[in-house]
């Protein structure tokens, strides 16, 4: 794992954008794994503006979303969907049918199964950008996941859904469960880049530099198991790793 420290939340975001422009110009139809969440809205930014400002294309390029709420429609505004559409897709020349999102109104096996298969078909993920959780989260997998599942569904841990509860207005309104892509699928990408910034993710950092070893109490300890890991975070997040 190679650790990158960074000073501040906007360091984060340019160098994990810049991490992203290189694959994207290197190869063009290259698959990007993306995340939601408060962590990669500045990285969505820096790319969109050097689409704007250098004109980085994305037309051949393909993107597969990491994770959706269940029973939630993606025309509904706290869809991962519509976080996608707003913090990203609607700003680059990435074309309609390119972008794929696990389907939050179909929860069956078969549907978790067809996105396995989907991103087998594209060739498998180049670059599979991750947050972390509080509790160690990666993906939605939770403690206690297995690490091993490919697409799957889980129910979101009460610490989860606080965190974010912040996009709904109120905590009942937060899906109790999601379809996220496992472990196993997460580990199939040919490099990871995980981005941290804030005091609040100091504990969750802390316990995955010093991991040795995948333990499903702590699914980001997942990533001890990956050749090709970088991380990027902030002093903040940092804190509690020496
Ligand atoms: C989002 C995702 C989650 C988030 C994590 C951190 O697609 O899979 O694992 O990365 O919950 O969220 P933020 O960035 O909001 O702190």
């Amino acid at each position: 794992m190679k650790i990158v420290s960074v000073t501040d939340n906007q360091e984060m975001s340019k160098k994990a954008a810049e991490i992203i422009r290189e694959l994207v110009l290197r190869k063009p139809d290259a698959v990007l794994g993306l995340a939601t969440g408060g962590t990669p809205e500045g990285t969505y930014q820096q790319l969109v503006k050097d689409h704007q400002e250098n004109g980085t294309s994305y037309r051949s390029i393909r993107t597969v979303n990491l994770d959706e709420y269940a029973g939630i429609d993606p025309k509904d505004p706290n869809s991962y969907y519509a976080y996608m559409k707003q913090h990203f897709f609607d700003h680059v020349d990435l074309p309609d049918g390119q972008y794929f999102l696990p389907n939050g109104l179909d929860t069956s096996k078969e549907a978790c199964m067809r996105y396995d298969a989907l991103i087998d078909s594209l060739g498998g993920v180049d670059l599979q950008l991750l947050g972390i959780g509080r509790n160690g989260h990666i993906g939605f997998n939770e403690p206690g996941s297995s690490l091993t599942l490919g697409t799957h569904v889980v129910k979101l841990t009460e610490s989860t859904r606080h965190a974010n509860a912040r996009y709904f207005g109120s905590i009942e309104d937060v899906p109790t469960e999601a379809v996220t892509m496992g472990i196993g699928t997460i580990l199939k990408s040919r490099k990871i880049l995980l981005i941290a910034s804030g005091e609040e993710k100091a504990d969750a950092l802390g316990k995955l530099v010093l991991a040795n070893r995948a333990d499903s109490r702590f699914p980001a300890s997942a990533l001890t198991q990956h050749k090709n890991v970088i991380i990027i975070a902030d002093e903040a997040a940092l804190s509690q790793t020496k």
